[in-house]
């Protein structure tokens, strides 16, 4: 279990560059679906995947699979997933000391807008941006000493 966590921080630190161009990126003032998209490309995709599908490209180096959470962000599982984002749940870091109530609730919000149908329909984009990244992420050394999770997103105001 530690090796893998191991490796899942690594490929996150690998994919997580990939957003750091994001990071500071200010929530306030914006609507709460595009701040939400801020925070899940920041801190969430590298293992629920771009579409929640539980299949981004950390998600494979996890002892269990990570769940697909699309479709599944109601009002009524709204306050039972804010919770988890916050307190983390198996293999998936809590986010609490970074991400208020609001900017998880924020982030589910985003989550919700996948269902909506997608303008482009049918794309099924094979070859994503990030086809091929997981092998040169696998074999990459460990920066020595500390190994972070995911970029955590700025602190969230109220
Ligand atoms: C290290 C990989 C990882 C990261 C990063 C991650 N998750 Fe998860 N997430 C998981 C796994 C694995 C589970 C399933 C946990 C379990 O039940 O054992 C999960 C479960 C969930 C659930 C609950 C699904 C359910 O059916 O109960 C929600 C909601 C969720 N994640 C949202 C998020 C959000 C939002 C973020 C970003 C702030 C995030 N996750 C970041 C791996 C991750």
């Amino acid at each position: 279990m530690t090796f893998v966590r191991f490796v899942v921080a690594i490929l996150l630190l690998c994919f997580g560059f990939v957003s750091i161009s994001t990071a500071g990126v200010p929530t306030r003032n914006k609507p709460d679906a595009e701040a939400g998209k801020d925070i899940w490309m920041q801190s969430c995709w590298q293992c629920h995947g771009r579409g929640a599908k539980g299949d981004g490209p950390a998600a494979s180096a996890l002892a269990k699979p990570v769940p697909s959470i699309k479709g599944l962000v109601t009002s009524e599982t709204m306050p039972e997933f804010i919770a988890t984002v916050r307190e983390g749940r198996g293999a998936m870091p809590g986010y609490g000391d970074v991400l208020t109530k609001r900017d998880a609730k924020r982030v589910l919000i985003y989550v919700q807008t996948l269902d909506k149908p997608q303008k482009k329909k049918g794309g099924k984009n094979k070859a994503g941006p990030n086809k091929g990244r997981k092998s040169k992420a696998k074999g990459k050394k460990a920066p020595k000493g500390k190994v972070d999770l995911p970029p955590r997103p700025p602190k969230g105001e109220e």
